[in-house]
């Protein structure tokens, strides 16, 4: 069986050609699959810059990738009949960051949730749209009699979030993609938000990709952790494997940056800052790490590693059989 999504090593590049500008990559070499048996949930974590909301374009076939591919179910996005394609555009659902962005501010939120549905013909008359509109919305957690017939400016942000899960799970989608789904929510009301999100993978069996720069969210929720660092995966496992026994020195220098300290560090020493940076591949040179990392060599600098392979938890970093001890 084929996974229900793949990314093949691919490569994304901005700039450069037409629109001038020096060309700069923004993913390289990335590869990742969500199966399609058993509902995972994979978050993609990273500091900004490093090509996660990229990744999760990529994912949804906005962004054309310069070498590589990305396939739905064993088809890859570039060769799908129509039909395929349209079933593709409705199980695989996003969520933002903003949802704020994705409303109309001169309409109520009930046409977002009516659209959707209108446009794959999924309610046969006004009252089945109706029905299945407040089934999603009280399974986000949301009143249909207090939300429905207002304006987007007269919700909460947490409230527009949880109608866009609902607009998502209108459609039932086998996959929802949600690219720091929680960062413009209240603090107070981030943890109830993903507990929907976690539920309907437990419930409904929807695959979860969910980006975040947020280590500590992404091991509440996720069954495997992909680490990306200027567009490179560094390090990719089950949650547990990463965050309790992280290979890459990022990995442990995110970990340290998260506020509880963690007695498990097993880089020793002070970790490197966590701090964003803008780093980015250039495609030349060594590891991108190199210059952060308090155990960068000549090698490192010399040639960019590899993502070992032949295990679930793998890692790209030419020390990493030293963090193990
Ligand atoms: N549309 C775009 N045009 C030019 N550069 C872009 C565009 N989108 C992203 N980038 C660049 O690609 C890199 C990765 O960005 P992004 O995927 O948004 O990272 P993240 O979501 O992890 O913060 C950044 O250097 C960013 O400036
Ligand atoms: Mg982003």
């Amino acid at each position: 069986m084929p996974p229900l999504i793949e990314a093949r090593a691919l490569r994304i590049e901005f700039g450069g050609g037409l629109g001038g500008g020096p060309r700069r990559r923004a993913l390289d070499g990335v590869s990742l699959a969500v199966p399609e048996d058993v509902a995972t949930t994979t978050a993609l974590v990273g500091e900004s810059g490093s090509g996660k909301t990229t990744l999760a374009r990529a994912l949804l076939g906005l962004v054309a990738p310069r070498a590589g591919d990305v396939a739905y179910r064993g088809v890859d996005l570039g060769a799908m009949t129509r039909d395929r394609k349209r079933a593709y555009r409705r199980e695989v659902q996003a969520i933002f960051q903003d949802p704020f962005d994705v409303y109309n501010p001169f309409y109520r939120v009930d046409r977002a949730l009516q659209a959707p549905l209108r446009a794959f013909g999924l309610a046969g008359s006004r009252d089945e749209a109706a029905a299945r509109i407040e089934a999603a919305l009280e399974t986000v957690g949301l009143r249909p009699g207090e939300t429905l017939g207002r304006y987007p400016h007269q919700l909460s942000g947490g409230q527009r979030q949880r109608v866009m899960i609902a607009r998502a799970l209108l459609l039932a989608p086998r996959l929802i993609l949600a690219d720091e789904p929680v960062s413009m929510v209240d603090a107070s009301l981030r943890a109830t938000i993903l507990e929907t999100l976690h539920r309907l993978k437990t419930d409904r069996g929807i695959a979860l990709v969910y980006v975040t720069h947020d280590l500590a969210t992404a091991y509440q929720i996720a069954d495997r952790v992909v680490v990306l660092y200027a567009g490179r995966i560094v390090e990719a496992g089950p949650a547990e494997a990463v965050i309790k026994a992280p290979r890459h020195p990022y990995t442990s220098a995110l970990i340290a940056a998260i506020p509880e300290p963690d007695p498990l560090k097993p880089w020793g020493i002070e970790a490197a800052s966590a701090a964003p940076s803008t780093a980015i591949a250039t495609g030349t040179g060594g590891c991108a790490y190199a210059a952060r990392c308090p155990y960068a060599m000549p090698q490192c600098r010399a040639a960019v590693p590899a993502l070992t392979t032949g295990t679930d938890h793998s890692v790209a970093c030419f020390r990493h059989d030293e963090a193990a001890r």
